[in-house]
């Protein structure tokens, strides 16, 4: 996601917090600012592009200040420009603010703020955020007061970052679900949204709890509570060396990436439910195109076409939408059939894979809607695409995909009920889906839990000659998913199938040394599941079965059993499976030894066709 710094103290503020930034480049970015005190003024310079960009202008003619706050972009709300760069000025120009995370109701502010004659420069939810601070901030009010006034107003996940004329000593920053450290220096303090960026000025640091708002000068740090309660500071001393520090102190980003699935839960929906319970998605068609559309097509590849899987089972169970999933590079050359009526969703990490873009400009030239689901914000695919949904994961840089699928299948569901809810589709309790939804993030900590057992596992299995992956309706969605994890980062061979195809053929395959995951997740067709088990299981091959809590059944049937947590849809227990298939995945490659974030032969982004 973004990357924010901030330092005040005796060296060359702007230096330091470029030079942070430049800690936090991994994390992927689309435009850089700096804000810092020259004179009389608050000095904000901003580029759209790499940090090299901001570089070119900064070193042009060297800035000095003793204070700075710097921020990295990756957009979310309004493109990846200059003007939508952070740092934002207030209405006044006399504080600057940068923000990582997403205010849910900048919409209704910015309109409350408009009808004052507020006039804005970007098209970001930072910029009203720093209207209203700015419009807390009257004479005598100390600026931690009115941040902590101003944030009282705003909903949604958010770092916000704080400098202000009046008080040139000083910044202001708050945590509220997106993470910011401050770093304790001798004569300096600073802050980052993330520890890399502060280890080469000081190992003592205090990660803020949620709602916390600290107050830094050159001198000290003070923390204060939402209700400006004092509260006691507790450093931490970090001795990750540097490398380990880019991946938060895992050994992989892609074990990084597995953790950070609850994470992603909360972010995907993020300005996505509302108090009333309703879902908004703003921004895509309105309800006379979702009350025509006769059919869908989901086009796709790798881990995004086994999202669209997920996507087609779930509108066609809930909305008896008819929907197809297409690999993108077999839609180009097939001469597809499509309805003139249909609507044509491109689900894709980077959104600049190559033949996902050339289906697009297909589906264009036959007139056919088109909605992207994408992470990548300004990426050709969401430019192209008619309207877009972003995934809101932040950047994936392992090029295995995990977060990005997770957040894929829950913009389907959110999605589907939004149709539901446009349609009022009858039988789809959208007040159930959405609290069994807003448990997400919980459920998936809890699947995270199950990493020892699923350890002991691979050191058993690491040198399987073949795995198969097996379930029944979204279980063998979601087994696709986790044979190509432990295909493209552990080069195991693997075989998939709905679990009931075995016996049609792939059953030859089965010897003493192969082992079959079953996804059993789904009461409703369990029984049928462990009849599958059994055929496995009778001609001598190894089997691991994922199921819920609830079942005792399968520790009757299966060699070993992963219980995850149960959900009142099969559909959310499917997609919880994916998660101690993700960390088999892992497990395996790396007991084998392999280059687990850049497997051999794959590329992250694929722009070739
Ligand atoms: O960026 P995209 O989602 O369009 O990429 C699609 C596939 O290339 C990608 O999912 C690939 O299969 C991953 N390596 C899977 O982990």
């Amino acid at each position: 996601m973004c990357g924010i710094a901030g330092y005040v103290g005796p060296k060359n503020a702007v230096d330091v917090v470029f030079d942070q930034l430049k800690r936090l480049e991994y994390r992927g970015y689309d435009s850089a600012g700096i804000a810092y005190l020259d004179g009389g003024s608050i000095q904000v310079t901003k580029k759209a592009g790499k940090l090299s960009e901001l570089g070119k202008v900064l070193h042009d003619s060297p800035k000095h200040a003793e204070l700075a706050i710097a921020h990295s972009r990756w957009a979310t709300h309004g493109g990846p420009t200059d003007e939508n760069a952070h740092p934002h000025y207030d209405r006044f120009e006399r504080i600057a603010i940068i923000h990582n995370g997403i205010i849910e109701n900048y919409l209704e502010l910015k309109q409350d703020l408009v009808a004052h004659s507020h006039k804005f420069s970007s098209q970001t939810d930072t910029e009203v955020a720093a209207h209203v601070i700015g419009r807390e901030y009257t004479d005598g009010v100390p600026l931690e007061e009115a941040v902590r006034k101003a944030v009282k107003k705003l909903r949604g996940a958010y770092a916000l970052v704080v400098m202000s004329l009046s008080e040139p000593g000083k910044i202001v920053c708050v945590r509220n679900s997106s993470p910011l450290v401050l770093g304790i220096g001798i004569g300096e303090n600073m802050l980052a949204s993330d520890i890399p960026a502060l280890l080469p000025y000081t190992r003592e640091v205090v990660i803020m709890e949620e709602n916390q708002i600290a107050i830094l000068t050159k001198e000290r740090i003070r923390l204060i509570d939402g209700d400006g309660k004092e509260l006691a500071i507790e450093p931490t001393h970090i001795d990750w060396d540097i490398d380990a520090a880019e991946r938060g102190g895992y050994e992989h980003f892609m074990r990084k990436e597995i953790h950070e699935q609850p994470q992603v839960m909360r972010q995907v929906t993020t300005g996505r439910i509302d108090e009333k319970g309703k879902i908004r998605l703003e921004g895509i068609f309105g309800d006379h195109v979702w009350n025509e559309i006769d059919r869908v097509n989901i086009i796709a590849c790798g881990t995004a076409y086994h999202a669209g899987l997920m996507g087609k089972h779930l509108f066609e169970s809930a909305l008896r939408l008819p929907t197809d999933v297409y690999f993108s590079s077999e839609f180009r050359y097939g001469d597809p059939v499509l309805s003139p009526k249909s609507l044509a969703i491109f689900v894709s990490q980077s959104g600049e894979t190559l033949d996902s873009l050339a289906a697009l400009r297909l589906c264009k030239q036959r007139r056919i809607r088109t909605l992207g689901i994408v992470n990548v914000v300004g990426s050709a695919i969401s430019r192209e695409c008619d309207r877009t949904i972003f995934t809101q994961a932040g950047p994936e840089i392992s090029v295995a995909s995990t977060k990005a699928y997770t957040a894929q299948v829950m913009v389907f569901a959110l999605l589907a009920l939004y149709i539901a809810q446009v349609q009022e589709v009858p039988g789809v309790r959208i007040d159930e889906w959405i609290s069994e939804i807003g448990r997400m993030d919980e459920l998936m900590a809890e699947c995270l839990k199950l990493e020892p057992q699923i350890e002991k596992l691979a050191e058993e299995y690491k040198d399987m000659p073949l795995c198969f992956f097996l379930g029944r309706g979204a279980d063998a969605f979601v087994a696709m998913e986790g044979a190509l994890k432990l295909k493209e980062i552990a080069y195991i061979p693997t075989q998939e199938y709905p679990a009931g195809e075995m016996k049609h053929g792939p059953l030859a395959l089965v010897t003493e040394n192969v082992v079959s995951i079953f996804g059993a997740t789904d009461p409703n067709i369990r029984d049928k599941v462990v009849s599958n088990i059994k055929e496995v299981q009778a001609r001598g091959g190894r089997i691991i079965a994922i199921t819920t809590s609830e079942d005792e059944l399968m520790d009757q049937v299966a060699e070993h059993v992963i219980k995850i947590p149960k959900t009142k849809f099969e559909f959310l227990n499917a997609l919880l499976a994916i998660i101690p298939l993700q960390l088999f995945a892992y497990h395996v490659a790396k007991l084998n030894g392999c280059d687990i974030d850049q497997p051999r032969n794959l590329a992250k982004s694929v722009t070739v066709e």
